[in-house]
């Protein structure tokens, strides 16, 4: 590749996370349509039956139970007074910093509080503006330069341009671009933090507080010159520094703690998602057809793509009272695992659950979450991918599956998506 963003350091941490999360090789969608049809609110740790860490590494030898219903998850992530996520600070929220804002850890007025001085950073209206720049970075930085070569792997830049897009948002210079995928790459060391071996937990815990670490420094001493300027730009940093809500602003140590955790948040989400929604794509290449000739499609493409292949398959609640669900007693504390990637297949919400058709009358899925804690970025994920998708249709002609490699394969239990999408063009 003759582009000059490539690191191994990037591509080694993803490689690393993803093997974290990969789990046993199941073939997920069955297990989970029989769980419905059997056992829809299951007694026991799911996630640890398939192999991967549980989520936030802090069951903490309280019970477990396991949704697979849509209405089920749908009713857990909608009601956080019941079902909160407090228990995350103990997880990956040991990661970051305790009194920061690490708002997936948060429930309540305080959550509603740091939402309320998030959320206008992220809106529709807001997210339009960063449109252009975003479309510049995907399409002429990444995209054109691989036209000449005709053929390329997808994730070369389905890696890289998250980050990008989330590095310029964040407001860092363009000439600290290359340090930056370093950074990435500890951010995603984070996440790798916790392990389903005990023994690998210490050696790994090190690594990750290292990486939380040198990020934290690094996005603090841009704040502190931002706030030095006046916040004058137009960047997220200089959005929250002037961000007020019910009379109350960030201080410099929860625009780091936020802007640090973008990068974990907004990155390798995206590139998973890419990679299934364009394997979904490219191996119906009459669908590549329509959707390059009718361009209204790529919205349904992505809902879809996102409903059927949810990047991450499973969220985790507490349950802060006894309830009961579907006459199943569910103790105070217990841990409340929802199978997103089932719920998403539910076939008394959706026909045909299984096949993958971007013409089915969507309904909400839960792969962007539900309820206080949706994701808060599901607008620029959505314009990201959506820049992507056209930025190939259009520069690649007749794009198609390399006949020459291997066929990407959509793989993971936990973090699902392709680890490679080799394709060629004309
Ligand atoms: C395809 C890409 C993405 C997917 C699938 C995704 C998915 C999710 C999900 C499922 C949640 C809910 C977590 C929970 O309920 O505990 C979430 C929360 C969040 N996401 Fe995303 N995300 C994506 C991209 C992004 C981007 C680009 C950003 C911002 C740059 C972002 C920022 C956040 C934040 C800050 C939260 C926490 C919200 C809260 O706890 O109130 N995400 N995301």
């Amino acid at each position: 590749m003759k582009t000059t963003y490539r690191s191994e350091k990037l591509e080694e941490a993803f490689a690393a996370l993803s093997a974290n999360y990969r789990g046993t090789d199941i073939d997920l969608y069955a297990v989970c349509r029989d769980r419905r049809a059997t056992s829809p609110v299951a007694t026991g740790d799911f996630m640890n039956s398939i192999g991967v860490p549980t989520h936030a590494g802090a069951n903490h030898g309280h019970p477990t139970f396991t949704l697979f219903k849509y209405n089920d998850v749908k009713n857990v992530l909608q009601d956080s007074a019941t079902f909160n996520s407090r228990f995350m600070a103990k997880g990956f929220g040991s990661f970051f910093s305790a009194d920061g804002l690490v708002i997936t850890a948060m429930d309540g007025e305080a959550h509603r509080k740091a939402r309320g001085l998030l959320q206008p950073v992220f809106a529709p209206d807001a997210v339009l503006p960063w449109r252009a720049a975003i479309e510049h970075q995907i399409r002429d930085e990444f995209i054109l330069p691989l036209v000449p070569d005709k053929r390329a792997d997808l994730l070369d830049f389905g890696l890289y341009f998250p980050i990008r897009v989330i590095y310029g948002l964040i407001g860092f210079p363009d000439e600290e671009l290359g340090n930056f995928y370093e950074y990435a790459a500890m951010g995603l060391t984070v996440l790798a933090g916790p392990k389903i071996d005990p023994a690998e937990e210490a050696a790994s815990r090190e690594r990750a507080m290292k990486a939380t670490n040198t990020l934290y420094e690094t996005v603090m001493a841009l704040v502190k010159r931002r706030r030095a300027e006046g916040a004058p730009g137009d960047d997220l940093v200089c959005r929250l520094l002037r961000a007020e809500f019910e009379g109350r602003k960030l201080d410099d140590h929860e625009i780091t703690t936020f802007a640090r955790s973008m990068v974990a948040a907004g990155g390798e989400t995206t590139t998973r998602t890419f990679s299934s929604i364009m394997t979904l794509l490219l191996q119906r290449p009459a669908l590549v057809e329509r959707v390059r000739n009718d361009r209204s499609l790529v919205s349904k493409l992505i809902d879809e793509g996102v409903r059927f292949e949810p990047v991450s398959t499973v969220k985790v609640r507490q349950a802060v009272r006894d309830v009961e669900i579907r006459g199943v007693q569910i103790p105070r504390d217990a841990m409340v695992q929802c199978v997103v990637a089932s719920a998403n297949r539910d076939e008394e919400i959706f026909d045909n659950s299984d096949t993958f058709d971007i013409d089915r009358r969507q309904k909400p899925s839960f792969t962007f979450g539900f309820g206080p804690h949706m994701c808060i970025g599901q607008y620029l994920a959505k314009m990201e991918l959506s820049i992507a998708i056209n930025a190939v249709l259009d520069l690649f002609p007749n794009i198609r599956l390399d006949p020459d490699r291997p066929a990407p394969v959509i793989a993971g239990s936990m973090l699902r998506g392709a680890s490679s999408v080799p394709v060629i063009w004309d």
